[in-house]
């Protein structure tokens, strides 16, 4: 197997692309499709400030690394979710990239300063650890964005992630999760800040291969609590079409994001308005973040403040 650029003995084949490349070539050609995706989709500019989501897995370093190569103003946000030594390793991790590479860090510790972690959160709620912690994480990204003046934040999700996502939505048709699922969700109100993922034309194998090129450290194992996630099982069956089938899942999310995607608009229709507690945007009175520990520190059922209905909020990222 022969670099396609230099014919020196290549480190990984890509089918996808019909393509091998050597160590060098590969961390070139790595770079350049983040950047082809931020110019491409216009994520950010040189002169934005970057909020990086960072959970210490290998998606989320590697693009963190990217982006302080590129020049980018890139700081991390690091949230310590409180689930057992999963997350004390994630928190070490992310501190030792941060500091090899004198890169600011942004921690948020939730049992610190909410009161409770992920796992009490979900006992006391009856929530699924997974859906409560995703919920908080939505929330912090914006809020610690917002408050700290960032203009964009990034997250590593990458092209098994989105592909997964969107097979999940599909095989339930989630019209209004399809009309949100996209590379970049733009500022449409003060209070949202726009969202990028400039990693989603990657694959994981791509993302590990260049965390170990570059000697970055990683934590390997998956959350304990995605352990029997219907995401992985939707990655196993794309990874079994993808051998047979090079290209599959990059097609995927790139015909849908071209093709169905537009079709959706009228889904994104949404009435916002800001969280009577702490006025981050909600499509209740009180928004799902401030509901969810409500009830949590309460030990009860969380109520809309003025019509004593019991709160759903719709997710708008
Ligand atoms: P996940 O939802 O765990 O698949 O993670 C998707 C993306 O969310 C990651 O690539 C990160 O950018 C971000 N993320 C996940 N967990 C954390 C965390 N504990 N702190 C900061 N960002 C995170
Ligand atoms: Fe949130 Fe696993 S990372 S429950
Ligand atoms: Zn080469
Ligand atoms: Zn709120």
């Amino acid at each position: 197997m022969r670099c396609l650029k230099c014919k020196e003995n290549a480190v990984i084949e890509l089918r996808q692309h019909n393509a091998s490349y050597c160590r060098t070539h590969f961390l070139s050609y790595f770079t350049n499709r983040v950047r082809q995706n931020i110019e491409h989709r216009r994520m950010f500019a040189p002169d934005d400030r970057i909020l990086v989501a960072v959970s210490g897995g290998k998606d989320s370093l590697a693009l963190w690394d990217v982006l302080l190569g590129l020049g980018f103003n890139a700081s991390g946000l690091h949230l310590h979710l409180g689930i057992g030594e999963y997350s004390n390793l994630s928190l070490e991790k992310t501190r030792h990239f941060a500091s090899s590479r004198g890169a600011e860090l942004i921690e948020v510790n939730l049992a610190k300063e909410y009161g409770m972690g992920v796992t009490e959160l979900s006992s006391k709620t009856g929530r699924v650890p997974c859906s409560a912690c995703g919920q908080s994480k939505r929330y912090l990204f914006n809020k610690v964005a917002l408050d700290r003046g960032f203009s964009v934040l990034a997250t590593g999700h990458n092209l098994d992630d989105e592909a997964a996502t969107l097979l999940g939505n599909v095989l339930s048709w989630q019209t209004q999760a399809l009309a949100r699922q996209s590379p970049v969700l733009p500022r449409t109100r003060p209070t949202l800040v726009k969202k990028v993922k400039p990693l989603y034309t990657l694959t994981e194998r791509e993302t590990a291969l260049y965390c170990l090129l570059k000697r970055i450290d990683y934590v390997e194992d998956e959350c304990p609590n995605a352990l029997g996630a219907k995401s992985l099982l939707f990655k196993e069956v794309l990874n079994r079409l993808e051998e047979n089938m090079p290209g599959v899942k990059q097609s995927f999310v790139k015909l849908f994001l071209k093709r169905i995607q537009p079709l959706l608009k009228s889904e994104q229709d949404v009435d916002v308005r800001d969280c009577a507690v702490c006025g981050q945007p909600t499509t209740r009175e009180i928004c799902a973040f401030c509901s969810l520990w409500q009830k949590a520190l309460s030990g009860g059922v969380a109520y809309n403040a003025s019509s004593g209905a019991q709160i759903e909020d719709r997710r708008i990222d």
